[in-house]
């Protein structure tokens, strides 16, 4: 099991480029099924969680040739339709594959999915349209099993803007023929990500972003070379790092718009903010103000994927934070490692209320999860002395290099 180990008190200054971003091109491998033709994904982040899908394509008969950053994905070849436990239970995303194969092959069986265990993060919805666009579902023997002569484009009404049950539905509907709308559908820029990738390959979607989607059925698509979004909650975690130590980053390959709510955040607790069109840069001079309200939401409301890392920052901040988290349920398991560096923190249920203190000391703390483990980093990063931060594979999932990216901006952090 792999650590870092990070000796905090450094001032932070660079130029960091953001990678690709993680929750938009594991949807978008899997829409890679949705054509015959073989696809390039340009800029592809090296994360464990990548990785995987491509092993699950492999598993499945797709073609998957990697090198330089880019992969070819050639999905004409697949010939088995089912994804075994062994390869569904670390990753939520292999979920993914159910939409694309049933459009394409009108049937597919995937065993319950795994990934972070940050609450009880329930399918139904994914099922509740897959059922509504007149797939047959069975679920038994801890897998899903999906069946369909045909998709039968229709209007859906999510009761929820689930992410990951909007771009299944959107992938199950993209073939074929007729016009599905998704009502209450998810606005992340994840989201419209995927549907750029699919009008690329052929495919139309229009109202991606917005709360009404409309898939309209195509019988062919084709091949293209596609480059996803960077990725919005590491450009996060790399402003709050810098918050967090002080000095100066700037970030390229980065969209204000999709983080420009931490952005207010950071700059009305202090932070200077210099934003282009794909690059921002920040300086932290002082210790900053405390945020005194955060509350996850569906985009565009403070994101879950940055809760645990802006709790690193509001550690150290002066005055006091109240972070409500209405998305997972158990995702503050990285609050007892804080407070064993030295944070003040009190639970009640869904709420965190953090008091900021002047330091932390370094502690050895263990990441239970991706962004847990990154706020575990961050606060290493200022706290006193030495931190170990057991548990690096969570962290590997979602942040390519992170101890590399960090040293080059002046953190000291490796891995051992
Ligand atoms: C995606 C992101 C994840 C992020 C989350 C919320 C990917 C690969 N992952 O996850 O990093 O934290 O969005 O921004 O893009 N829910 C149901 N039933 C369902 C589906 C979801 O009740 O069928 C609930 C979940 O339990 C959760 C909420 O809806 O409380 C949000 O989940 P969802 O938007 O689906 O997140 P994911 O797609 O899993």
């Amino acid at each position: 099991m792999q650590k870092f180990v990070v000796c905090g008190g450094q001032k932070l200054s660079g130029t960091l480029r953001v990678d690709s971003s993680k929750n938009a091109i594991l949807p978008i491998i899997a829409g890679c099924i949705l054509t015959d033709e073989p696809v390039e994904l340009q800029d592809i982040p090296n994360i464990t969680d990548v990785k995987k899908m491509f092993d699950i394509l492999r598993a499945m008969g797709a073609k998957v040739e990697t090198g330089d950053g880019r992969a070819v994905i050639d999905s004409s070849t697949i010939s088995r339709f089912e994804i075994p436990h062994h390869l569904a239970k670390d990753i939520r995303s292999s979920i993914f594959m159910l939409g694309p194969l049933i459009a394409k092959y009108g049937r597919a069986r995937v065993a319950y999915p795994g990934g972070c265990d940050i609450g009880s993060r329930p399918i139904d919805l994914h099922l509740f349209g897959l059922r509504e666009l007149g797939v047959n579902i069975c679920e038994e023997y801890g897998f899903i099993d999906c069946y369909c002569e045909k998709i039968r484009p229709t209007t859906i009404h999510l009761d929820y803007p689930s992410v990951g049950a909007t771009e299944n539905i959107m992938m199950a509907s993209v073939l074929g023929s007729g016009e599905t709308t998704i009502f209450n559908a998810a606005k992340e820029p994840e989201i419209v990500d995927l549907a750029n990738f699919i009008c690329a390959i052929g495919g139309r979607v229009e109202g991606a972003g917005t709360s009404t989607i409309k898939i309209y059925g195509k019988t062919t698509l084709h091949s293209t070379s596609y480059k996803p979004i960077g990725d919005r909650i590491i450009a996060g975690t790399y402003l709050l790092g810098v918050a967090i130590c002080g000095g100066s980053v700037t970030l390229t390959n980065c969209n204000y718009n999709d983080i420009s709510l931490l952005v207010n955040k950071l700059h009305n607790s202090g932070c200077y903010f210099n934003v282009e069109s794909d690059k921002m840069h920040m300086e932290a001079n002082s210790r900053l103000l405390s945020i005194q309200n955060i509350e996850t939401q569906p985009y565009p409301g403070f994101p879950t994927d940055l809760q645990a890392q802006v709790m690193a920052l509001q550690t150290v901040s002066e005055g006091t934070s109240v972070i409500t988290e209405n998305l997972f349920e158990t995702r503050f398991k990285h609050v007892p490692e804080l407070i064993k560096m030295g944070a003040k923190i009190t639970l009640r249920d869904r709420m965190a209320i953090v008091r900021g203190v002047e330091s932390l000391s370094g502690a050895e703390v263990s990441a239970t999860d991706l962004r847990g483990g990154a706020s575990l980093v961050l606060a290493g990063l200022v706290a006193k002395g030495q931190t170990v931060v057991d548990g690096a594979h969570f962290i590997d999932r979602g942040y390519p290099s992170l101890e590399e990216k960090l040293s080059s901006i002046g953190a000291r952090i490796e891995r051992v």
